[in-house]
């Protein structure tokens, strides 16, 4: 049986979903973090070491003021009233992303958090925040120039906003969308991809722990036999 260490997700249909309740969008994004909850507590029933979580895109940027506004409220929130549950339930909280845009404020709010949970040793959740991967690529690529050495594949990796975490075995992707959206494109080289129909906000422990049970059964080859 294959182990599981790393989970990453692109958390789809939020908006669609708040739309076929007749509501607003951000009403999908506000049960789009009840599912959030959710996943997180199977990833450690599942005893996952790391679960990648695409909140917020570098292109994102691109959708109204006000919705980006209720999604990064329902963030500081959320961090704001969930700190202790996170600390009793033994997670690390990790940043990935170009934090540099951030006002002051939001950037203090995830320091702290990072720095409040950076002891824990349960699951590790890496929330992406203003991430993108070419983002990620030049911003590694960059570094490594001031170098003036050759570049292996690891000096790649290990100037990644992912370095020392190993890559994710499964990426899922819900809302019944079939692409990748600029998300980990070096780290997913060999994860099992799961597209799932439903919307985020309906995306149940049921069909997590289902996805679970696929890959714990799949042969891995890695390029060989
Ligand atoms: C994609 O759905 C979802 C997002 C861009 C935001 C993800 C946010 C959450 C799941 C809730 C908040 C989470 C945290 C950690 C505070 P979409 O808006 O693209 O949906 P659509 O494809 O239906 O438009």
């Amino acid at each position: 049986m294959n182990k599981i260490n790393h989970v990453a997700i692109i958390m789809d249909g939020n908006g669609r979903w708040g739309y076929k309740k007749k509501k607003s969008r951000n009403y999908g994004h506000r049960e789009g973090l009840n599912t959030v909850k959710k996943i997180i507590d199977e990833s450690i029933n599942n005893k996952i070491k790391y679960l990648t979580l695409f909140a917020f895109s570098t292109e994102n940027w691109k959708r109204p003021k006000k919705e980006i506004k209720y999604l990064f409220n329902l963030l500081e929130a959320f961090l704001h009233k969930k700190i202790n549950d996170l600390i009793e339930k033994n997670i690390k909280l990790k940043i990935i992303g170009n934090k540099k845009i951030f006002s002051n404020k939001l950037k203090s709010i995830l320091s702290n958090s990072e720095r409040i949970t950076k002891k824990n040793n349960g699951l590790q959740i890496n929330l992406a925040l203003n991430y993108g991967f070419k983002e990620e690529l030049v911003t590694s690529v960059n570094k490594l120039i001031k170098t003036k050495k050759k570049v292996f594949e690891k000096d790649i990796s290990n100037n990644l906003y992912t370095f020392n975490i190993p890559d994710p075995d499964i990426l899922i992707r819900t809302g019944n969308t079939k692409r990748l959206s600029n998300f980990m494109l070096w780290q997913i080289a060999y994860s099992e991809i799961f597209f799932i129909k439903k919307l985020w906000p309906d995306f149940s422990k049921k069909d997590y722990k289902k996805i679970l049970n696929t890959y714990y059964k799949t042969k891995r080859n890695f390029g060989g036999l």
